[in-house]
């Protein structure tokens, strides 16, 4: 880590993609995650024009995701094509409660999307921003990434018609921060805090549905926006299964929601402690939680380190 160069590594990929992609086109998954970001600046620089920036609006993305995600890459020159997929997403998640049954059908969903999109486009080579933090877990057991699957034995090329690149996969989350900013990608994208693949789907614990979906959505904007100033590794809310009693702004009984918010400091992301956040703070997100989602009755505080817990709840 002390001798990594990042203008080096930089040099050497784009190299290496260059050689790779040969006089072909490719596309990148581009999710406006830094790691993403990243390999499809590298891809640009490789190849320019012929490659193609792809954002999969599966549904599951933060509030405005896909405009701001366009509006920054158009200012770095990259055309960002938008698909809007959450029907498909939706779909296929229906019905479905268990964890990793989840994870996936969201990856069966993804790549079989993405390889009618590389048809459409006419290309064999699709780039992908997985590090080595997604292909440890995954290798593990401990959960399936969205983006892992030769290290697990599936041959995308078989499978799906096209063949992948992961130009940071030995790389982890710091010093994909550092080829960042070397890159000169915005502030917005090198600090940007991790978000999974499967985005919200994973953040609803069991069955994903529209109307829990929705309720995510706004609690996590919210979190997102009382929360953007504090340093910590990832801050975002949970929609946790089953109900809880309390009483509504009359006095009358309620029956709600129950979201638990998760702190977290870490360097790579395969440890984490949870934030001994000053109370204040946390009691700010719990009255507008309350108050701009009066379907949510009852807010928890995760104090679980990784290990024993990991990260995300699913
Ligand atoms: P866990 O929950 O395993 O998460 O402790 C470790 C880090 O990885 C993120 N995460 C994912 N990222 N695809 C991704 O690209 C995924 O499927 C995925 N699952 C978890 C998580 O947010 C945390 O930063």
């Amino acid at each position: 880590m002390d001798d990594f160069n990042p203008r080096l590594f930089i040099e050497e990929k784009i190299e290496w993609l260059r050689k790779e992609i040969g006089s072909e086109d490719a596309i990148v998954a581009l999710s406006g995650g830094v790691d993403s970001s990243v390999t499809a600046v590298l891809g640009f620089k490789a190849i320019g024009s012929r490659l193609k920036s792809v954002f999969l609006d599966d549904g599951f993305m933060r509030i405005g995701e896909a405009d701001r995600v366009r509006s920054i890459f158009e200012k770095l020159g990259m055309k960002v094509h938008v698909y809007d997929v959450e029907h498909e997403f939706l779909e296929a998640l229906r019905g479905v409660r268990d964890a990793e049954e989840k994870r996936r059908e969201f990856r069966e969903t993804f790549y079989r999307i993405f390889s009618r999109i590389a048809r459409e486009f006419g290309v064999r080579i699709v780039l992908q921003g997985t590090i080595a933090a997604d292909i440890v877990e995954t290798k593990s057991g401990i959960k399936t990434q969205h983006n892992v699957l030769e290290q697990i034995g599936i041959d995308p090329l078989k499978s799906y018609g096209f063949k992948i690149l992961e130009p940071i996969k030995e790389l982890y989350k710091s010093q994909v921060r550092l080829i960042a900013k070397e890159l000169g990608l915005p502030d917005e994208i090198v600090k940007r805090r991790p978000f999974p693949g499967p985005g919200l789907s994973i953040r609803i614990l069991g069955e994903v549905t529209k109307e829990k979906l929705s309720l995510i959505k706004k609690a996590t904007a919210i979190v997102d926006d009382e929360l953007s100033d504090i340093e910590c590794f990832q801050a975002f809310p949970v929609l946790l299964e089953g109900m809880a009693t309390g009483l509504d702004s009359t006095g009358g009984r309620k029956y709600g929601y129950i979201l638990a918010l998760r702190i977290v400091e870490s360097m790579d992301a395969l440890t984490a402690k949870y934030m001994k956040i000053d109370w204040s703070k946390l009691e700010k997100v719990r009255d507008r939680l309350l108050t701009e989602i009066p379907s949510v009755a009852r807010i928890l505080y995760d104090i679980t380190d990784k290990p024993p817990a990991t990260i995300e709840f699913e």
